[in-house]
This record gives structure tokens, sequence and C-alpha cells, in this order.
């Protein structure tokens, strides 16, 4: 049973997630809400190892099912492990990226089926999906030039597959405008806090969560 909120954040690589996330987080847990800040894949002991399989370089022959299967596989069990535990604790879970990210990058541009993906993240997730998504939206090269040198197995596919995943993120934000929020990360970050903050604290407003969840971090 499911009370808390649970908040994602995607985009293309470079676009700050993993920076609005942590201000976000930081934001809720001054104002008394009980947070978890975690992230896919990794998040837990098992889903960190797997991370780092899906994310090395030297694995770059992987197939794409092998691929999928792994992402899948850590987000099992972080969802299993933390996310669901959580949210029955009437915590607020603020997790950087979730199976919109499978639908984004292996099915938009990995070209697997996106029936296929929706089935079994469906099953492994319980049915699980974000109250709200932060879609942090960048043009994919200028992304990639944000993201660094060091480059992980993901960030070094071709331009062609990361401006595929940019468009997949803007068709899933598309087909859901109430549930996925585009916001451009190209303006300053102090401005795209405001809005993402906003639109919180609009929503806590709105479900009456933040009534309840003060009262339970009181007691
Ligand atoms: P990040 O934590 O830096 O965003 O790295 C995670 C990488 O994994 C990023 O390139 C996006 C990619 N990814 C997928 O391809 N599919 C998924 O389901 C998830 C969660 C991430």
């Amino acid at each position: 049973m499911k009370r808390g909120i649970f908040i994602t954040f995607e985009g293309p690589e470079g676009s700050g997630k993993t920076t609005h996330s942590r201000l976000l987080c930081d934001f809720l847990r001054k104002r008394g809400f009980r947070v978890l800040h975690t992230r896919e894949p990794g998040g837990t002991l098992i889903s960190e190892k797997i991370r780092k399989i899906l994310l090395d370089p030297k694995n770059k022959g992987m197939d794409a099912g092998c691929e999928i299967l792994l992402y899948m596989a850590a987000r099992a069990q972080i969802v299993k492990q933390k996310i669901l535990p959580a949210l029955e604790k009437n915590k607020i879970v603020v997790c950087d990226r979730f199976t919109d990210a499978t639908l984004a990058y292996q099915g938009y541009a990995g070209g697997m089926d996106i029936k296929i993906i929706k089935n079994i993240a469906g099953i492994i997730t319980k049915g699980l999906k974000p109250d709200i998504t932060f879609l942090l939206d960048i043009d994919a090269k200028a992304g990639l030039l944000r993201a660094g040198r060091t480059k992980d197995r993901m960030e070094r596919k071709s331009i062609l597959y990361h401006n595929k995943v940019r468009n997949g993120y803007l068709q899933i934000a598309e087909k859901e405008p109430g549930r996925v929020k585009v916001i451009s990360a190209t303006v300053e970050i102090q401005k795209t806090q405001e809005r993402i903050r906003k639109i919180i604290l609009s929503n806590i407003k709105q479900t009456g969560f933040g009534i309840l969840e003060l009262c339970h971090s009181r007691i």
C-alpha cells in the first residue's frame, strides 16, 4: 500500500538531475518531511553492483537483452528493498531515473518494444509509477559535453542514440503531461529549482499529503 509521494528525475546525459534532486531533497527535509533520496540503477548493495557492470566501458560488447534485463534486475531490488518500504512509511521518495529511462534508452533509442518494456516493468515494480516526474530537457550534444571527459559505457553510445533518447523522453512527456513536467535544463540552476519546488509544493497542498506527513514526523 503506497502512501508517500514518489518523485523521479529524468533527462538526457548532463541534464543536472543529480544536482536538482539533491537540492529538492534538502529543501523538503528543511520543511520537516522525511525523504529518501536514491538513484537508478543503484541505491542498494546489489543494485550498485549491477550499476558497475552496466556502466563499465570494458563491457562494450554487452548484448541489448543482457542490458535491459540488468536494468530491470537492479530496479526489482531497489523497489522491494528501499522504495516501497519508504513509501509505506509515508516518506517522500526522490529517485534519479526510473522506468521512463528504460523506455527512453532501451526502448525509443535501443529499439526494444515499448509494450514489452512496460509489461516487464509493471511486473517487477508491482505497478509502481511515479506521482511526479521532472524531465530536465537538454540538447543531447550539449548534455554530453557537460557530462565530462571520462565517459561510461552508456555515454559512449553514438550521438544518434542520445538524440533518440531525448526525443523518446519528449514523447513520454507528451503522452503523460499530468505526470511528466518538462523543464529546460539550460537556464540558471536557481530558476529551474524554483520551478521544481513550486510544482512539488502545489502537489503536496492539493493532495493534503503535507498535513499527514508532518504530523507523523512530529510524533
Ligand atoms: P546516471 O546515473 O549518470 O544517469 O547513469 C545511468 C545511466 O544508465 C544513464 O546513461 C542512463 C542509463 N539508464 C538506462 O539506459 N536505462 C535505465 O533503465 C536506467 C535507469 C538508466
